[in-house]
């Protein structure tokens, strides 16, 4: 392809563009996995109107939120040209189809970055457009995955297509000595991080699919596992417990009824089949629903069967807010797939120190950064 007669564009100029845009979309990269992050520019006459990007999981694409830009900052503007890192998508799933936008927003010439690696969508989405009449042009090499978003990549290995799961993004608060209970006369032996954390937790909470815990933490903390401000309560993510012998009291918190400044979500306790029918029948009567599961390795519920019950449920990221037990047995299995460690200002601590596995975990694109007083680490898992 000659760029610079087809599209009146230098394709250095365009490259440049990409690979900004590229480099700019990855800082999103922990708030948009399992996602890609992309990057997308509307130019007019060659002159860059506005930049997209995605930059939450569930949220609006990099296309649109590009074309959206530019309206607002000329509305009488009119972009001729979309340069987008991936190519767009043309099947609605939380947002509407990118094609669909595009069309409507009548951009004659699109320039695509890379080509859907995804085998079900590749391809798909540059041919709903040429059927259109749009002028599409693949320019490859300047903002590949491998590293814009490698995570993209490993959420469609073929292995991962064939026995698919969610999307486990761990999160969990430790003391300065790894522990995930801080000293008994510290935080009413109960709190570790500080409230500007606890906020982004809230947030983070009404960007998943559901929250998954242990019926340890059941038991210790009593939670409620709802979203509150400033997380949004209007979407309400699935409370899933892991409880084989089911030990949750049909009194705990969950059961509560919903309160005004909340988003709870349908309770689902999974239990090893076969497990105490009395019980079975009084947290069904609380307000649960119970499951039943095969049991694995020393009787706890099957942690595979209990991904791959998520995932039939329409499950895609999920949070995991367990204590040390849950948390260790999802890391030895290779089940995360990232991570949020909040580092509090308290030293010592009970319970077992995630220490070692620390030192000895290979973290991938790792973000340090701070929380009012907490460190933060974000990283993905291999
Ligand atoms: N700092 C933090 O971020 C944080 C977060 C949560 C909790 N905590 C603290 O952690 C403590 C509780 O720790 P914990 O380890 O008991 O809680 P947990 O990890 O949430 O729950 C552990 C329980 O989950 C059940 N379970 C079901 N299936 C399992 C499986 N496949 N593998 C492993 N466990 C499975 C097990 O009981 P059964 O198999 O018998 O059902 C196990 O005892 C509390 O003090 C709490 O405050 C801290």
């Amino acid at each position: 392809m000659n760029n610079s007669v087809t599209l009146g564009l230098d394709e250095a100029l365009l490259s440049e563009l990409l690979r900004e845009l590229g480099r700019e979309a990855k800082a999103f990269r922990f708030e948009v996995a399992p996602n890609p992050c992309v990057g997308a520019a509307a130019l007019s006459g060659g002159r860059v109107l506005a930049r997209g990007y995605h930059q939450s999981w569930g949220g609006v694409h990099a296309e649109v939120a590009a074309l959206e830009a530019a309206h607002k900052a000329d509305p009488k503007g009119k972009p001729d040209l979309l340069v987008v890192t991936l190519e767009p998508c043309s099947s609605e799933g939380k947002t509407g189809a990118c094609t669909d936008a595009i069309l409507a927003a009548k951009i004659p010439r699109v320039v695509v970055g890379e080509l859907d690696p995804d085998p079900r969508h590749k391809g798909r989405g540059m041919e709903v457009l040429r059927a259109a009449g749009v002028e599409v042009f693949l320019l490859e090499g300047s903002a590949p995955l491998r590293d814009v978003s490698p995570q993209f990549l490993r959420w469609l290995q073929p292995e991962r297509l064939r026995r698919p799961r969610p999307h486990l993004l761990a999160k969990w608060a430790q003391t300065r000595t790894g522990q995930l209970e801080p000293p008994e006369d510290i935080g009413d032996g109960r709190w570790i991080s500080c409230e500007v954390s606890v906020q982004e937790v809230q947030r983070l909470r009404g960007k998943t699919d559901a929250i998954l815990t242990g019926m340890g933490t059941v038991l210790a903390d009593d939670p409620r596992l709802s979203v509150r401000a400033p997380g949004d309560p209007t979407h309400a993510p699935l409370r899933v417990v892991l409880d084989s012998y089911l030990r949750t009291p049909p009194e705990a918190r969950l059961f509560d009824p919903v309160q005004s400044n909340e988003g709870l979500g349908e309770l689902h306790i999974l239990t090893i089949a076969g497990a105490d029918a009395a019980r079975w029948r009084a947290l069904e009567k609380a307000g649960a629903q119970v499951h039943g599961l095969h049991g694995e390795g020393g009787d706890h519920v099957a942690l595979a069967e209990a991904l791959t019950w998520l995932w039939d449920r329409g499950v895609r990221r999920a949070l995991l807010e367990a204590g040390p037990t849950l948390l260790q047995a999802c890391l030895d299995r290779n089940f995360v797939d990232q991570v949020r460690i909040y580092t509090g200002e308290v030293s010592g601590g009970r319970g077992v120190s995630m220490g070692s596995w620390m030192q000895s975990a290979k973290l991938l694109e790792r973000l340090d950064r701070e929380s009012g007083q907490d460190a933060v680490i974000e990283a993905f898992l291999e």
